[in-house]
C-alpha cells in the first residue's frame, strides 16, 4: 500500500506535501517523490529510503517552488525499491506527473503496446506505464481550449483500459492549477480548504488542514482547483458527493511525548477500550446495544451460522470471536483468511452471516471478501476502525472501534477494541438465545473494569522491558496457549516477529507435542498464556512438557496463582477476571514485551521493514 497527497492553493507546495507525506509513511516507505508545478515549469524530486533520509533532504538540497503540487511514499509492489522506480512518473512527453497507489494488472500487455509505439520507460513499474497511457490520450485534446476537461478526459480514457486497482492523482504542465483524480479499489479522499483543495489516500495527511472530507467511490474522477472541485463517475456518470467531517484531529495523529506511535497506541488502551464500550452497554436489559449493524433482532435471530473473515492481527481477533460468539451465544462460527474466503469455494448457507474485521478498512484481501459475499447475497457486517474506509462504506451495516488512528504499522489499540466489539456482539446475540442476564452481567462488568486494569499492566512496562532484555539474544520464541489463549499467543507471536525480526511462533500448548516440541531447546524461550481459566490445567500440563526438556518459560499467569513461580522462570501477571476477557488483558504485556524487545534490537518499531500499516494489494 502506499500513501497519496495533494495540494492545490496559494501556499508553497513542497512543505504541506511533505508534511503530508511524514503522516502516510506508515503506509509504505521504500521510497517517496514530489512533483510541484511552478507555471509551466514541473519540478520533480524522488528518492528511495524513507522521508527524513529521502525526500526530505532531496528537497532541501534542491528546493522546488510552486502552489500545486502532488506527492508520494511507495510501498513496492512492481519493480524494487529505487530512485527510478520512486513515484511520481512522468509521460512521454515529460508534461504529465502520476502519483499512484494500486496495481495495474494488465499493465505488461500496455506497456507491450507502447513500446512498439515508441515509447521508452525509465523504471519497472505499472505506474510509469499508467503516466504513458495518460498521456498518450491527452495528445487527442491537447488542442482543446478547456486544458482542465482534457487532462480530465484523458484521465478517464486511460482508466477504462486499465485492469486493476488505483487511487491516483495527475497534474500536467499544460492545465496549470489543474489536479485530477480516480479511484477504483484503493481510497481517495478530497480535502475542502478555503481556497485550496486536498487529495489523499488518508485522512491522516490533512486533518491539520481541514477536517471536511469527501471520501471518493470506485470509478470517481474528480477535477480539482484551488476554488472547486467536480466528480464524475466512469461507471455511473453521476457521481454521489458526500461532504464528511473527520472525528478526529491532528493531534490524535501525531506521536506526543512517546518515542514511537506503537508505545503510544499501547499506552493509550485504557482510553480505547473505554472507546470502544461507550454508549452499548444495556445494563437494564443486561445486554449489548450498537447503532450502525442495520439488521432487526428478528433477523440477528434467524443467523444460524457466522463466518468472519480477516488478515492478520484482525484475523487473529475473529479466532477469539469465534470462542466468544460460540461461548456467549452458541451460534457456529467458522473463521476465514479473507484470501481464502474469496477463492475457495466455501458452502455458504442462505442463513449464514458474514463478518469481515479491519483496523483500515482498506485490506484489499478483507474488501474482496466482503463483495464476496454480498455477491453471494449474505447480510455483510464489518467491524473497522478508520471511518468512512471503504469497508466501512460498502458493508452492510458494522461496528466501529473507536480506537483512533492507528499509526504504528503493529497494530495493538485497534485489536483490543475489536475484542471488545466481538465480545458486546457476542453478549448482544447471546441475550436474544440463551445467555443468562446474570452471566452476561458478569461479562459486562467485567469489561467496565478492563481499562483501570490494563492501566494497572501498563505500569508494568519496565520489568517487562527488563524481562524482554533478558531474553533479546534468543532467536526463536514459541508463544502457546488453549482455548482463549490459544489466538492470543498467535497475535502475541506476530507482534514480536512483525516489528524486532526475531522468528517466533505461535502455537497450541496442546498441539506442540505432535512435533513442534522437537524444536525445544534451552535457547527457545517460551511465552506461556496461562490465565487461571477453565483450561488451566491442561495448559500447566503442556508447560511441564517445555519445562523437561529444558526450554525457559515465561508465563503470562493470573494474579494470586501461587504455583505459577515454581515451575516458570519468569511470570507476569495479570488482573483476575472473566474467561473471555483474557485476550485483552494478556495482549498488553505481550504488546510491550515486542515492543521493548524490538527497540533494543534497534529495529524501526513504527515502520518495519517490508511491511505497511493496510495492504491494498491482493
Ligand atoms: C498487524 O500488526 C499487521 N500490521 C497486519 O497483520 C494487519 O493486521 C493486517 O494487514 C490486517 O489489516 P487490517 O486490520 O487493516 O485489515
Amino acid at each position: 500500500m502506499c500513501g497519496i497527497i495533494g495540494y492545490v492553493g496559494g501556499k508553497q507546495a513542497a512543505p504541506i506535501l511533505l508534511d503530508g507525506l511524514r503522516r502516510l509513511e506508515y503506509r509504505g516507505y521504500d521510497s517517496a517523490g514530489v512533483a510541484v508545478l511552478d507555471r509551466a515549469e514541473l519540478g520533480v524530486r524522488k528518492k528511495t529510503g524513507k522521508i527524513d533520509e529521502g525526500i526530505a533532504r532531496e528537497l532541501a538540497a534542491d528546493p522546488v517552488q510552486g502552489t500545486m503540487g502532488i506527492a508520494h511514499t511507495r510501498w513496492a509492489t512492481h519493480g524494487a525499491p529505487s530512485d527510478e522506480n520512486s513515484h511520481p512518473h512522468l509521460d512521454a512527453s515529460g508534461r504529465i506527473a502520476v502519483v499512484h497507489n494500486g496495481v495495474i494488472e494488465n499493465y505488461e500487455q500496455m506497456r507491450e503496446r507502447l513500446l512498439a509505439a515508441g515509447h521508452t520507460f525509465q523504471s519497472s513499474t505499472d505506474t510509469e506505464v499508467l503516466a504513458h497511457l495518460i498521456g498518450e490520450h491527452y495528445e487527442k485534446y491537447q488542442d482543446e481550449p478547456d486544458r482542465a476537461g482534457a487532462l480530465t478526459r484523458a484521465v478517464s480514457g486511460a482508466l477504462r483500459e486499465v485492469i486493476g486497482t488505483y487511487g491516483l492523482a495527475v497534474v500536467s504542465t499544460e492545465a496549470p492549477g489543474v489536479m485530477v483524480g480516480a479511484r477504483r479499489g484503493s481510497p481517495l479522499i478530497v480535502g475542502i480548504g478555503h481556497d485550496e483543495n486536498f487529495l489523499t489516500s488518508d485522512a491522516n495527511a490533512i486533518v491539520a488542514h481541514t477536517r471536511e472530507v469527501v471520501f471518493l467511490n470506485d470509478y470517481d474522477v474528480v477535477t480539482m482547483t484551488a476554488e472547486r472541485f467536480d466528480v464524475v463517475n466512469l461507471g455511473t456518470d453521476t457521481a454521489t458527493v458526500q461532504i464528511s467531517k473527520l472525528e478526529f484531529d491532528a493531534e490524535d495523529s501525531q506521536r506526543g511525548e512517546f518515542e514511537h506511535f506503537m508505545l503510544k497506541e499501547i499506552h493509550e488502551q485504557p482510553r480505547t477500550v473505554e472507546n470502544a464500550l461507550r454508549g452499548r452497554i444495556d445494563q437494564e436489559g443486561a445486554t449489548a446495544r450498537f447503532g450502525g449493524l442495520n439488521m432487526t433482532p428478528a433477523e440477528l435471530r434467524g443467523v444460524q451460522r457466522i463466518i468472519i473473515a480477516a488478515s492478520g492481527t484482525s484475523w487473529h481477533a475473529a479466532l477469539i470471536g469465534e470462542y466468544l460468539i460460540e461461548g456467549l451465544a452458541h451460534v457456529p462460527v467458522e473463521v476465514e483468511f479473507a484470501h481464502e474466503f474469496c477463492y475457495r469455494m466455501t458452502p455458504v448457507r442462505r442463513d449464514t452471516l458474514v463478518l469481515v474485521i479491519s483496523q483500515s478498512g482498506e485490506t484489499a484481501d478483507t474488501l474482496m471478501a466482503l463483495r464476496e459475499a454480498q455477491r453471494r447475497g449474505h447480510k455483510a457486517l464489518a467491524i473497522v476502525n478508520v471511518v468512512g474506509s471503504t469497508i466501512a462504506r460498502e458493508a452492510d451495516g458494522g461496528i466501529y472501534m473507536h480506537a483512533g488512528p492507528e499509526i504504528g504499522v503493529a497494530s495493538t489499540k485497534a485489536f483490543t477494541a475489536t475484542l471488545v466489539a466481538l465480545t458486546l456482539l457476542a453478549i448482544h446475540l447471546g441475550r436474544m438465545r440463551m445467555l443468562s442476564a446474570g452471566r452476561a452481567l458478569e461479562v459486562l462488568r467485567a469489561l467496565e473494569a478492563l481499562p483501570a486494569q490494563i492501566e494497572s499492566l501498563l505500569g508494568q512496562s519496565d520489568a517487562i522491558r527488563e524481562l524482554a532484555l533478558k531474553y533479546a539474544s534468543a532467536d526463536d520464541f514459541f508463544f502457546l496457549g488453549r482455548g482463549y489463549s490459544y489466538p492470543t499467543a498467535l497475535e502475541g507471536a506476530l507482534k514480536l516477529k512483525e516489528i524486532s525480526y526475531i522468528h517466533a511462533e505461535g502455537y497450541s500448548a496442546a498441539e506442540m507435542k505432535h512435533g513442534p516440541i522437537a524444536l525445544i531447546e534451552e535457547t527457545t524461550p517460551c511465552v506461556f498464556v496461562i490465565p487461571q481459566d477453565s483450561m488451566y490445567d491442561k495448559t500447566m500440563a503442556n508447560l511441564e512438557m517445555i519445562r523437561a526438556r529444558k526450554g525457559p518459560v515465561i508465563a503470562l499467569a493470573t494474579e494470586g496463582d501461587d504455583l505459577i513461580g515454581k515451575v516458570a522462570d519468569d511470570v507476569i501477571f495479570l488482573p483476575r477476571s472473566q474467561e473471555e476477557l483474557y485476550p485483552i488483558l494478556a495482549s498488553v504485556p505481550a504488546q510491550l514485551f515486542a515492543y521493548h524487545l524490538a527497540v533494543a534490537r534497534g529495529c524501526d518499531v513504527d515502520k518495519p521493514r517490508n511491511l505497511a500499516k493496510s495492504v491494498t494489494v491482493l
